[in-house]
């Protein structure tokens, strides 16, 4: 979605601002020489050590490496997504959001969606009250207390009832918009209907609380036992989680939360007490689910049914569990007895006896290894071999670090493997060799060589590429650790030519670069201010110099192989001229 606000208002509004003044409006900075400083705001701390500099526009922590611009800081502090962020941005800066109207504009064109999320809420309204005063809504009432679902539940997750007739709503709502929210279907001949017709209402909101569309349960057995609202302008059943917005109300940081398969089952938990589960929309759970419910907690539990199918929903899951994974990021796998869910269970046996199962949900690589091997018989080596070729494509998901060399470790101990061979597969190899080649430019606390003082400096100070360009470098012709990303961070400098670090930056958020920009950017350079250009100037020199003399030493070694008549016209003029 971030391609349908256009860029030069991303770039303006990166202009308007001012950081501190932002961050400032969140957590309370002091003036300390050139930075402003707080306690950090993203980890627990006695001293500040997160600053905000208004020269770069940039904050960065040196306590847990927090660090980024404007729309960053809004990104994590509110746990928005980048639209969010950009939105909230424009509001502090006091100017409208400036929308592209080309293209598919219309998923978040306020012009249009603005009034489907009013009906949504108005028809939200309307099924509370047809619930609280409708005399056809007793046998609703009555099922939701056969269901132990209490007066306070009822209000939290704004229940509701739509009563049992084809037409009300459009007495009521505009038809057009009841269309686009869902709320009406439109049979072949154009005739319109209420698509949800006595049963009980469950209002699915965001984040923000906005209603976004419904799942709706009848009160007997017939089928389907629920429905739920189709996709919308405004709803995307992959992208919201039932309960996020009412468990972000009462802890806006879970330790972790529960992740459970169904509507009530969120409220029956919440009613007893484990306040923090949501439940997917009749869906499987995605990636962007668990992306979503990651930005507010460290750990989910995935809770599924204790039947077959339960079983199966929680194995599918792994796909997208392993993709998901990062550091700092858990998942658990908790399977519910047969026969089970959350909300039978936990009326069954109490909060506490559910919550010890809670915290003794099997680890995501136990679950894992552990479903795989009742799979495969280990004591043979085709069962071993099996297994490993089953596990590789997941851990191959992971990203390189600690866990995907555990997980590996894991494999090849349960499988069996030589130690030969085991050094040669998959993961263990690849990160070994990552070590000899292609080496990340940055890496912790990396020495500062040439190229990437070259590089830091620019990009903290994109007013530097006037010496770049004074220097007409020919860049096919360069060769040194990190020239590409110093083309690609000069030509961003040169498209735009921004006027601060901060912007520089946004140029390169969603590329594959961004991480290793952001350590450059915020990398201690110890240059003073009133040195920074001779800085630049000399190091570039001499890094210029360098892959020119690498170059000639090439072309020497190449001419004494394949002597003077063996080159071309260039390289021999090349090699008069220099030698
Ligand atoms: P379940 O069948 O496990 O329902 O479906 P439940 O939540 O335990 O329902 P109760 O306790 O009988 O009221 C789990 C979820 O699957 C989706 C719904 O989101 C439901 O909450 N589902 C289920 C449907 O979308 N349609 C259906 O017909 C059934
Ligand atoms: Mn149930």
């Amino acid at each position: 979605m971030s391609g349908i606000i256009p860029r030069a208002f991303i770039d303006d509004l990166l202009v308007r601002v001012d950081i501190v003044d932002l961050v400032d409006a969140h957590v309370p900075l002091k003036k300390t020489g050139n930075n402003f400083v707080a306690r950090c705001p993203f980890h627990t701390e006695k001293t500040p050590s997160f600053s905000v500099n208004r020269n770069k526009q940039l904050y960065y922590c040196f306590g847990c490496g927090a660090s980024g611009n404007a729309i960053g800081f809004l990104m994590d502090f509110n746990h928005l997504d980048f639209v969010e962020a950009i939105e909230d941005l424009a509001s502090f800066v006091g100017v409208p959001v400036l929308r592209d109207t080309g293209g598919i504009s219309v998923d978040v064109d306020k012009q249009t969606v603005a009034p489907v999320y009013s009906v949504l809420q108005n028809v939200a309204d309307y099924y509370v009250e047809q619930l609280r005063f409708a005399p056809e809504a007793k046998q609703a009432v009555e099922y939701l207390k056969i269901r132990g679902v209490n007066s306070s539940s009822i209000k939290n997750y704004a229940v509701g009832f739509a009563p049992d007739d084809w037409n009300s709503l459009e007495a009521r709502f505009g038809k057009q918009q009841l269309i686009d929210a869902g709320l009406l279907v439109v049979n072949d001949d154009g005739r319109a209907y209420n698509r949800f017709r006595g049963r009980l209402m469950f209002p699915i909101r965001d984040k923000r609380a906005r209603v976004v569309g419904f799942g709706a349960r009848v009160l007997d057995d017939s089928v389907p036992k629920y429905l739920n609202s189709p996709e919308t302008v405004v709803f995307q059943k992959n992208r919201e989680a039932y309960g996020l917005y009412e468990l972000l109300k009462k802890n806006a940081r879970p330790a972790r939360i529960l992740i459970a398969e169904g509507y009530m089952d969120v409220i029956a938990l919440a009613q007893a007490g484990v306040d923090y589960a949501v439940a997917t929309l009749g869906t499987a759970t995605s990636k962007a689910h668990l992306d979503l419910l990651f930005r507010y907690t460290s750990e989910l539990v995935l809770c599924f049914d204790g039947d077959v199918a339960g079983r199966q929903a929680a194995w599918r899951a792994m796909d997208v569990v392993f993709a998901a994974i990062k550091e700092g990021r858990q998942v658990r796998v908790m399977l519910l007895p047969q026969g089970d869910d959350p909300d039978s269970l936990i009326k069954k046996e109490g909060r506490q006896s559910f919550e010890q199962r809670i915290s003794g949900a099997q680890t995501l690589s136990d679950y894992f290894f552990e479903t795989l091997a009742s799979q495969a018989s280990l004591g043979e080596i085709e069962g071993r071999a099996h297994f490993a070729e089953l596990a590789h494509p997941f851990l191959n998901k992971l990203p390189e670090g600690i866990f995907k060399q555990m997980m590996f470790a894991r494999l090849n101990e349960l499988a069996k493997m030589p130690v030969k061979q085991m050094l040669s597969s998959g993961a263990l190899s690849d990160s070994q060799n990552n070590r000899g080649q292609s080496r990340p430019l940055v890496q912790g606390k990396t020495q500062i060589t040439p190229s990437r003082m070259v590089i830091a400096l620019l990009l903290q100070n994109p007013r530097l590429i006037e010496f770049v360009e004074q220097r007409e470098v020919v860049w096919g012709e360069l060769e040194f650790p990190g020239v590409e990303l110093l083309q690609t961070v000069v030509n961003k400098i040169i498209q735009k030519y921004p006027a601060n670090a901060a912007i520089l930056l946004e140029m390169f958020r969603d590329t594959s670069e961004f991480k290793t920009i952001l350590a450059l950017t915020n990398l201690e350079l110890l240059v003073l201010d009133q040195d920074v250009e001779n800085v630049f100037c000399a190091t570039f020199d001499r890094l210029l110099a360098q892959a020119k003399t690498l170059k000639r030493n090439r072309l020497l070694d190449h001419a004494v192989a394949v002597g003077l008549a063996g080159l071309t016209e260039q390289e021999r003029a090349e090699l008069k001229g220099k030698i």
